[in-house]
């Protein structure tokens, strides 16, 4: 058992705003990237997309997830509004999804009441991560 702390799984949420208008291509070669590049590290998470905001959960080593995080808080596509969370945790909440997207349709079948809270208001901070990890159970 490794006790190195770069080795410990982290899971990492934030809340952004897009500074473009994302059509369905630029959503597709963002997550193509971004998949490729998680499932490569052995990151997993879930990002959804509404109303111009992004929200993401990532979880994984905690050095892989704070490379990728340094590069995403720079990318000119969306201004990140704050960090939710970063906590060490003891197993994945997606084990199996290296990105899962949601976006439109899907958030209204399956969360939605995420497109109320997903406008980065720290007061909804609670909530939104609620819904987000909802979905690794289907509920
Ligand atoms: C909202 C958002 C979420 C992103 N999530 C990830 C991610 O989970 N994994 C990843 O590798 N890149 C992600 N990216 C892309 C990175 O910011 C960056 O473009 C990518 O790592 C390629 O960087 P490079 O061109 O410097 O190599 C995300 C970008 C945005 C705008």
């Amino acid at each position: 058992m490794s006790t190195d702390n770069t080795n410990q799984l982290v899971e990492l949420s934030y809340v952004s705003k897009a500074t473009q208008n994302m059509g369905l291509s630029s959503l597709v070669h963002l997550f193509d990237v971004a998949q490729k590049w998680n499932q490569a590290h052995e990151l997993t998470g879930v990002l959804f997309y509404e109303n111009g905001h992004f929200a993401q959960i990532l979880e994984g080593r905690r050095e892989d997830v704070l490379f990728i995080w340094a590069k995403i808080q720079t990318d000119y596509r969306h201004t990140v509004l704050h960090q939710i969370e970063l906590d060490e945790i003891d197993q994945k909440l997606f084990p199996h999804w290296a990105l899962r997207f949601y976006g439109g349709d899907q958030i209204a079948k399956d969360v939605p009441h995420l497109a109320g809270v997903l406008d980065g208001l720290p007061d909804h901070d609670v909530e939104l991560l609620r819904i987000m990890r909802s979905v690794a159970k289907g509920k």
